[in-house]
């Protein structure tokens, strides 16, 4: 399988939990991603327990799979040592190597956005006790795929361009 041109979002997730090594392997490649003057200003709040997954899924419209979901991961980031306004892009990087490391170790996983919406990330913040600082960027909800969807994401010829715009 090749996992970048087959990794697709998952919204329906067997029982099954994620063994402890394949969740440590997926943390160290979300470690792994490049990071702004090297700042590393990401932490990542691991959630298995279903009554924060039902809390959650009151406060995000959009991550109603986290019920089904053996875990998912909050990425954060911390805005006191993140360089200049990088801390989305680090944290962007870092959600999109756990993806892709899920994908690897053959689970499924959904990026659920958090920032940039207010009343969500307000809502995740102060569920999860941030302090001031810790920004909640994504929740990425991972486990066995129950879900048949395709990846639609393909080659779009259109979207490339040679040297300019025109
Ligand atoms: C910034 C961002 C926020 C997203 N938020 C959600 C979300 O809240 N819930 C959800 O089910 N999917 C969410 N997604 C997943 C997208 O819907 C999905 O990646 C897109 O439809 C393409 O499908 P694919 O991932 O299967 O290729 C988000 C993706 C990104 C990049």
């Amino acid at each position: 399988m090749d996992i970048l041109l087959e990794r697709k979002s998952v919204r329906k997730y067997t029982d099954e939990d994620v063994k402890k090594e394949d969740l440590d392997y997926i943390l160290l490649a979300a470690m792994s991603a490049p990071t702004a003057r090297n700042t590393r200003c990401y932490s990542f709040i691991v959630v298995k327990d279903k009554e924060t997954h039902q809390k959650i899924a009151a406060v995000h419209r959009a991550a109603q799979m986290i019920l089904q979901a053996p875990l998912a991961i909050l990425v954060v980031g911390d805005q006191n040592i993140a360089y200049k306004k990088y801390l989305p892009q680090d944290c962007a990087a870092a959600t999109q190597n756990i993806l892709l490391a899920a994908a690897a170790k053959g689970y499924g996983s959904v990026w659920c956005g958090v920032y940039s919406d207010e009343e969500r990330s307000e809502a995740i913040e102060k569920l999860f006790n941030l302090p001031e600082n810790i920004k909640a960027f994504s929740l990425v909800v991972v486990g066995k795929s129950a879900d048949n969807n395709l990846p639609k994401n393909g080659w779009q010829p259109e979207k490339i361009k040679y040297e300019a715009w025109k």
